[in-house]
């Protein structure tokens, strides 16, 4: 059996920089026809200059695999309408973090002072740029997203025309704020779809699992596949694939990350299909949702995925894949 996916997107990605560029770049760039590309470098993307040198630097580290690329900014209250203005045709979105809740996030937003942060909010608003949140309180670690929507939905009330995606969504408590604001979105990992906190750390810990939010509850993770699997208009496929050194990873101190994005459609085409969930609602989650939602048009392209059994390499370069060794029952078509 075979499969065509037009276009697929990857509404939120991190392709890092120099050596780790390259080698995650071509593989994202094998799978999907366009990206949001995370600005948490270090420092984080947050100057026009920034943003321009950073797209070129992708674009050379990709070579002849076209992947348009949507780049965002690192949220700043400092940003005024004047400078959103002169970047704006640069950016497709603006990545707000809470300060210290992920990596590299230490220069991001402490207090959610609606005041503190209303005219960037208002410009970008006015000038239809979309606001990607972290949506973590620095709480409990299980509770961090669920106490985070009483803040989305201020902000979501405050800023009405505002664009708001709550990225990487893990809870029930998100999905429920969805239907609950006309300008509350959501993007979805593979894996949130996947595991629960079971598969980190129920038996030996599971580094390769890690990652922020950490996932939840088994009925948070049905709540996620029951907008993912019947597309709801309001979700859209975000891979978060977050790479780090194997040795970043398999540490002491263990950075938070999945590296998912060259597994992530087949994972998602076995997902659907175990799940008796069409593949049009996968063409919906993985593209079409995401065009209708930030309002972009990438150049057409096909995919094509088969029912053939794929095992995953222990490694690309010096990173380790979610899913490691382990055959998995779908395929990309070169
Ligand atoms: C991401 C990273 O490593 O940049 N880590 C993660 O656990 N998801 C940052 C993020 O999206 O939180
Ligand atoms: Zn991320």
């Amino acid at each position: 059996m075979q499969i065509k996916l037009t276009t697929p997107l990857d509404m939120h990605l991190h392709l890092r920089d120099e050596d780790m560029l390259k080698i995650v770049a071509p593989l994202s760039a094998k799978s999907f026809s366009g990206a949001i590309i995370m600005p948490n470098l270090v420092p984080p993307v947050s100057t026009k200059d920034e943003v321009i040198a950073y797209r070129q630097r992708i674009i050379e580290a990709i070579g002849d695999n076209k992947i348009e690329l949507y780049m965002t900014l690192f949220f700043k209250s400092t940003y005024t309408y004047e400078f959103l203005q002169s970047i704006k045709d640069e950016i497709t979105a603006i990545k707000l973090y809470p300060a210290g809740i992920t990596t590299n996030s230490e220069g991001g937003v402490s207090g959610f002072d609606i005041d503190e942060l209303k005219e960037t909010l208002n410009a970008m608003s006015k000038l239809n740029i979309p606001l990607c949140i972290h949506g973590e309180t620095n709480g409990f670690v299980m509770d961090r997203e669920a106490q985070f929507v009483p803040i989305y939905e201020k902000l979501a009330l405050a800023f009405p025309d505002l664009k708001i995606i709550m990225e990487h969504i893990t809870t029930k408590e998100s999905v429920e704020a969805l239907d609950k604001f006309d300008n509350l979105y959501a993007t979805i990992t593979i894996h949130h779809l996947l595991i629960t906190l079971d598969d980190v750390a129920g038996g030996m810990l599971a580094p390769h699992l890690f990652c922020k939010p950490i996932a939840k509850r088994p009925e948070d993770r049905d709540a996620l596949q029951k907008v993912a699997l019947s597309a709801h208009p309001k979700v859209m496929f975000g891979s978060d694939s977050a790479p780090h050194p194997q040795d970043a990873k398999e540490s002491s101190h263990c950075s938070a990350g999945v590296f998912t994005a060259p597994i992530a459609l087949q994972l998602l085409a076995r997902l659907f299909e175990t799940n008796g969930s069409s593949f049009d609602n996968l063409q919906k989650f993985v593209s079409d949702n995401a065009k209708n939602i930030y309002g972009v048009n990438p150049k057409e392209q096909t995919i094509t995925l088969s029912k053939t059994p794929f095992t995953v390499p222990q490694n690309y370069g010096k990173v380790v894949p979610m899913y490691a060794g382990e055959t998995i029952s779908w395929s990309l078509v070169d």
